[in-house]
């Protein structure tokens, strides 16, 4: 079956084992073929440097290329320290940019794109970070779709096995949050 529309999945851990690439997985279960889920690929972009920005980098481009496709994003993300990974605000940053030097007034990937959020954690459920993005995204005009997003506290089960066994309501919260994202995609 051939999808009408994208969703680009931005997971702020790159470990084999995340929590949060878990959540994704979950999630994209629950968008079914509602639309197409692609993960962006972001490990290998340079760090930001004005240096660098033009021409761009091939990973900075691929990475451009894939969120301009989409028709909404859907963020999971891990805490750091009460804030971002650094890996994604590198990505975001990159993003954030025009692709023409000193045109500030071209649109960047994220203006205007549905964007979601959600994140798994400790105890305050990635709070920070999710209003943290939230302030980096209203600065981009991205279109935010559902505020902070949703947090998800880690079962203690997850941490001693390595396992993120989402419970039934925590399920029932991504599914709504799908839900959400997918009627305002344009
Ligand atoms: C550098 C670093 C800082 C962290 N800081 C926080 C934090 O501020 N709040 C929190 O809930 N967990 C924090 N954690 C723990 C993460 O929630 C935990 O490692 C989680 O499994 C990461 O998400 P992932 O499973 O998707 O990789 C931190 C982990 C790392 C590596």
């Amino acid at each position: 079956m051939s999808h009408s529309k994208k969703l680009v999945f931005i997971v702020g851990s790159l470990r084999r084992g995340s929590f949060n690439r878990a959540l994704a997985d979950y999630a994209a279960e629950v968008v079914g073929e509602r639309a197409e889920v692609e993960y962006l690929e972001y490990a290998d972009l340079p760090l930001m440097n004005e240096d660098i920005e033009f021409p761009a980098p091939a990973a900075v481009t691929r990475v451009r290329e894939q969120v301009e496709s989409a028709d909404g994003v859907w963020i999971f993300s891990p805490e750091y320290n009460f804030s971002y990974p650094a890996g994604l605000k590198n990505a975001l940053d990159w993003l954030s940019r025009p692709q023409v030097p000193g045109d500030f007034d071209a649109a960047v990937s994220l203006t205007d794109m549905p964007v979601a959020i959600s994140g798994a954690g400790g105890k305050a459920a990635n709070a920070n970070v999710r209003r943290q993005l939230v302030e980096l995204l209203e600065y981009v005009e991205a279109s935010i779709v559902g505020g902070e997003g949703e947090g998800f506290v880690l079962p203690a089960s997850a941490w001693q096995t390595g396992v993120y066994e989402i419970p039934e309501w925590d399920k029932t919260r991504i599914a709504l949050q799908a839900e959400d994202l997918l009627a305002a995609l344009s």
